[in-house]
Formats: C-alpha cells, sequence, structure tokens
C-alpha cells in the first residue's frame, strides 16, 4: 500500500511539497550552554545547504550581552559561502539589529513578538504594543530594501509565565504582524506544551482569518508532541515548518523549553507520508554530526541517533 492509500486524509489533497526552515544555528545554538566557534557555524550551515535545505536562519543581530552564543553574527555572515537558491535569514529586533544585518549584506530577516505580554517583557524588555512600534520601521525599512520579511509569534500554545493562551491571542498577534507586511508568520510553540488537539482547535479558530499558504509551524518536542502537531498542520493544509538540525536548542527565555522538532525527525516523517521536501535526510545528519562535536549533550534528534547505532535499523535491513 503506498502511503497515500494508508492515510488519505494527511495525504490525500493539497500541495505534496513541504518547506523546512532550518533554525537551528539560530535557535538551536542561542540555548546551547557551548560557545560554538565562528567556524563550525560557518561549516555546519554549508552543509545544511548542500543538504538542500533552502532557508536557513543563520544567526541574530540582537544585542550580543542578551545573546552571547550569536554575538559573531557579522563574522558568520562575512565566511558563509552563500548557496545561489538559499534564503539565509538573520533575526532582528530594532532599526539597531536591521543596519547590522544590511551591514553584514543579509538579505532577508524575521522580527519577533509574541502572544502574551509577560513573556515579550522577558524576552526584549518592551510592552507587546512597544514591540510593534519597535518593529514596525524595520518591516518599512525591509520593504524600501525588497527584504523578505518573517514574523515569529512565540508562546502561541503556552506561556511559561502566564500559563496557558488562547487561539484569539495568537491570532490577534499574527493579525497584526499580516498587516505590517510581513510575508510570512511563524507560530511558534515556545515551550513545547501543544498538543494535537491544541494545535487543531488553535487552527480552526485561525481558519478564513490568517493565510495558510503564509503560515509556519514551529515545535519544540518538549513533551514529544511536535511530529504530532505536525500532521495536524498538514491536515490544515500548513507546508511550511521549522525545525532545528539533530533538534539542538529550545529558547533560553523560556525556562523548561528545551529541544526543537528535529529536521531529521521531521523529515523522515514528511518522505515517509509521500512529500517532497528537496532535503537529502542523510546529508542533514552529516550536517548535524558537525554540530555535535561542539556541543556537551548528545543530539535528541531520534532519526540522528538511530542513524549511529547500526542496531536499531529494522529487522530486514542488516
Ligand atoms: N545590536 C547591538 N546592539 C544593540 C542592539 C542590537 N540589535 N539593540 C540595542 N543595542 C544597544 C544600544 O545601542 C545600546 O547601546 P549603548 O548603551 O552603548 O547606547 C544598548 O544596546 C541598549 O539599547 P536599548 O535600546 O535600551 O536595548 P535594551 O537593552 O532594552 O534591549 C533588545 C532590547 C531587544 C535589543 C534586547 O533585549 C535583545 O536584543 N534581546 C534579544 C532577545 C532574543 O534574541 N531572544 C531570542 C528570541 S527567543
Ligand atoms: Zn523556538
Amino acid at each position: 500500500m503506498t502511503p497515500q492509500q494508508s492515510i488519505p486524509q494527511i495525504t490525500g489533497s493539497g500541495p505534496k511539497r513541504v518547506t523546512i526552515v532550518e533554525v537551528g544555528p539560530r535557535d538551536g545554538l542561542q540555548n546551547e550552554r557551548v560557545r560554538v566557534p565562528t567556524a563550525t557555524k560557518v561549516k555546519f550551515i554549508e552543509a545544511l545547504a548542500d543538504a538542500g535545505l533552502q532557508r536557513i536562519e543563520a544567526t541574530s543581530f540582537v544585542l550580543p550581552t542578551a545573546v552571547p552564543q550569536l554575538a559573531d553574527a557579522e563574522a558568520v555572515f562575512a565566511q558563509i559561502k552563500r548557496k545561489p537558491g538559499v534564503r539565509y535569514s538573520a533575526l532582528v529586533p530594532n532599526l539597531r539589529g536591521m543596519h547590522r544585518a544590511e551591514a553584514a549584506d543579509v538579505k532577508e530577516i524575521a522580527v519577533f513578538t509574541a502572544a502574551t505580554e509577560t513573556f515579550v517583557r522577558h524576552n526584549i524588555r518592551m510592552t507587546l504594543d512597544e514591540s510593534f512600534q519597535h518593529f514596525a520601521p524595520v518591516i518599512a525599512e525591509a520593504k524600501e530594501r525588497k527584504m523578505a520579511v518573517r514574523g515569529y509569534v512565540s508562546t502561541v500554545f503556552g506561556c511559561p509565565y502566564e500559563g496557558a493562551v488562547t487561539p484569539e491571542q495568537g491570532i490577534a498577534v499574527a493579525e497584526r504582524l499580516f498587516a505590517l507586511g510581513v510575508q510570512e508568520v511563524s507560530v511558534g510553540d515556545t515551550i513545547g506544551v501543544a498538543t494535537p488537539g491544541d494545535v487543531m482547535r488553535w487552527l480552526r479558530a485561525a481558519e478564513g482569518r490568517l493565510p495558510f499558504d503564509r503560515l509556519a509551524l514551529h515545535f519544540h518536542d518538549t513533551r514529544g508532541t511536535a511530529l504530532a502537531n505536525v500532521l495536524i498542520g498538514l491536515e490544515f493544509g500548513i507546508r511550511t515548518f521549522d525545525s532545528t538540525a539533530g533538534g539542538v536548542g529550545g529558547c533560553p527565555f523560556a525556562p523548561g523549553a528545551s529541544g526543537n522538532l528535529a529536521t531529521e525527525d521531521l523529515l523522515y516523517t514528511l518522505h515517509g507520508l509521500g512529500y517532497e521536501t528537496g532535503v537529502d535526510l542523510d546529508k542533514v545528519v552529516e550536517a548535524s554530526k558537525i554540530i555535535a562535536q561542539s556541543l556537551d549533550h548528545m543530539l535528541p534528534s531520534r532519526v540522528y541517533q538511530a542513524s549511529r547505532v547500526k542496531s536499531c535499523l529494522p529487522v530486514g535491513h542488516m
């Protein structure tokens, strides 16, 4: 039986192409205790591009003392060999960050806010409204320079400070981002609390209000629900997902957040369902090996781990 026949509701209709936004070099590395040398980051990013990933969030132009792991943003952009067709983006919190990004010849940026006030205050020391005031001119400048802009909404399914979050809170923030002119909004389960039921309720509430072809889902696998949540997204026609090679990272501003959904695990599942990604899974494992050497722990990706242990091959493959 082909995957289409066995799971018709997920694979039966809608585009069969899925875009993966690789956020390992940014969301992943900002949460690692270890400072990864710039040269290793550059090799990692180049290996990710060689694996076929066409969207890579390479770093952040935020306050270096706020995220010392990414203080080498200029050097990273200066040193990577940019592969034609690959979109390398960077996180930018304000005009100061925007000007640093422009000087580094960054062509695509991401701004970020959250569904909950307290998280925004802890993360960027502003109110939600102030965060919009800060990046409105950033988005305007990006438009003038024909740079693509992604908007992140964190804490959509739960907040480390406020607890439960209603669908309306995240939807309203996403609407404001679209109204300001961002091309895409990434809907983030920053602390990895969403269940498939939560994702279903959220997408039902968002249907007709947000353009699903311009939404990305961003899951952390803190409670083991990330892949199940992706399936719900697919069911609703979402075709863009964020992940990190090896499953590196989390968010240092979100107590309890750990491990983004791993790119390898996402690819393994998507390919098994018959989706095309244009990404070579084995080469992502190779990219993860580069970064693993600089970290102080085993990478959480299950597919990565299985690929390192021959005995994990299914019976019949030995
Ligand atoms: N890059 C470098 N320096 C920056 C900067 C940037 N993007 N933004 C501000 N600064 C500098 C200012 O120039 C100023 O320097 P000075 O004292 O020498 O004049 C100093 O930082 C303070 O500026 P201020 O505007 O008051 O910023 P702040 O201290 O309130 O910090 C943010 C606000 C948003 C810049 C900061 O909290 C930040 O970068 N947070 C990032 C959080 C993050 O990356 N989270 C990841 C997503 S989960
Ligand atoms: Zn994240």
